[in-house]
């Protein structure tokens, strides 16, 4: 039984404007969901409703359009908190994105809590938003960056992880890892791979950049001090995201940029900061961005957490039926448990050119190394083709890919 009807889905697809665009002539078929999703009509009309008659700085002004400026904005974050099941609302930072998420508590909580020789254990698959901060912080305490290998088939050796959290390179501080690979769409056991660190006093991030916009995602019952998304993958704005920490925690922690807005009292004697979670958020904050994420929010919601994860994984599961019976074509990531990601190679064509190709007739795909060049490294590849889906994404988008698949190794001749 699909998880929607033909019809559902067609509805479903008439809410993105973008999707009756041509590109190169041809009807745009979006596969490129997990760099930018597309925003529907009512997340592009929160954004425009909201400049046309409430455009004014949150927290600052007494005047009627900051007020309603600000309810709008410190809305949002309720509706995240609501929506990551939050035990607080002051859990939830406002963010440009996953990046400035992570780089918050690398600067905030790395210095602090991070001396010469702890480890910081990622994964050999981390997107390098979740490997250079940590260097960064690295080079000026001493700490370093250890990666859990990840097996053939994308997924990450839980035996090895294990051995490092008992410290096979150090002791460990911080597990920061990413709940899905954007580059290969593998789906990693992080409840339990939080709970293992917990158990051993060992703090926690995951990297939600992947999963918060394509499944339920519960902090509590995910149980992490810390977890960064963006908004710009989720149907949301771009320069949107979310950082959220435990309470107990962020509440300790210094604030990583100054600004206005994350004070209390500024005099040259000395400045004091404001509570969690403004004192991450210094400065003019993306308030229009807010009111499209919280829109974004109230889609997903809509059509419901589950069944969208339950949706990508038929489309997963059709593309991998429909890639894999191509000669020459290697899918990167065959582990069962996947999100909406496919990710491959072409033997003797350059992912670059088929992309280019593909673009051609109208299907966006992202080609090269994901911004995950170690996990390039690991599969001896330079980049990969990924397609990667959304609510929206149709079996004749796919099919269209695989047709274009074929088309592309007939001229290139791979
Ligand atoms: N992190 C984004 C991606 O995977 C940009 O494409």
């Amino acid at each position: 039984m699909p998880v929607f009807d033909a019809g559902e889905i067609a509805s479903i697809r008439s809410r993105f404007p973008i999707l009756s665009r041509t590109v190169h002539g041809k009807p745009l078929v979006y596969l490129d969901n997990a760099a930018t999703s597309q925003m529907p009509e009512s997340v592009i009309q929160a954004v425009s409703e909201f400049d046309r008659t409430r455009h004014a700085n949150v927290h600052r002004g007494v005047h009627k359009l900051s007020q309603e400026a600000t309810d709008v904005h410190e809305g949002s974050r309720d509706r995240l908190a609501k929506f990551l099941n939050a035990r607080r609302r002051e859990e939830i930072v406002l963010t440009k994105g996953a990046t400035e998420s992570i780089n918050l508590v690398a600067h905030a909580w790395g210095r602090r809590n991070l001396r010469s020789g702890d480890v910081v254990l990622v994964s050999e698959l981390e997107h390098h938003a979740n490997i250079v901060p940590w260097q960064i912080v690295g080079s000026e305490n001493g700490s370093i960056v250890v990666p859990i290998p990840a097996l053939d088939d994308g997924s990450l050796d839980q035996d090895a992880f294990q051995k490092l959290l008992d410290g096979a390179k150090g002791p460990v501080k911080l597990l920061a890892v990413q709940h899905v690979s954007n580059a290969l769409g593998t789906i990693h056991p992080v409840k339990e791979m939080v709970a293992a660190a917990r158990s051993r006093g060992i703090a926690t991030l995951v990297d939600g950049a992947q999963s918060v916009p394509h499944m339920p995602v519960d902090v509590q019952d995910l149980d992490c001090d810390f977890l960064a998304f963006s908004g710009h993958k989720m149907h949301g704005p771009t320069g949107t995201g979310v950082l959220y920490g435990r309470y107990e925690v962020l509440e300790r922690l210094p604030p990583w940029m100054g600004g206005g807005d994350m004070i209390d009292k500024v005099s040259f004697s000395g400045t004091t900061f404001h509570e969690v979670p403004w004192r991450f958020e210094a400065g003019t904050p993306n308030f229009t961005g807010a009111a499209g994420f919280a829109a974004a929010l109230d889609f997903l919601e809509e059509i419901g957490m589950d069944r969208i994860h339950a949706r990508e994984a038929e489309l997963v599961a059709f593309a991998h039926r429909e890639l894999s019976g191509i000669p020459g074509l290697r899918i990167l990531g065959t582990h069962p448990d996947k999100a909406g990601v496919v990710s491959f190679v072409m033997e003797g064509i350059h992912h670059y050119d088929a992309g280019m190709f593909l673009d051609q007739m109208g299907i966006a795909v992202r080609t090269g190394h994901h911004c995950a060049q170690p996990a390039m490294e690991r599969y001896g590849v330079t980049g990969t083709i990924r397609a990667s889906f959304a609510i929206f994404t149709t079996e004749s988008e796919i099919e269209a890919l695989a047709a274009g698949v074929r088309r592309v190794q007939k001229v290139l001749g791979g």
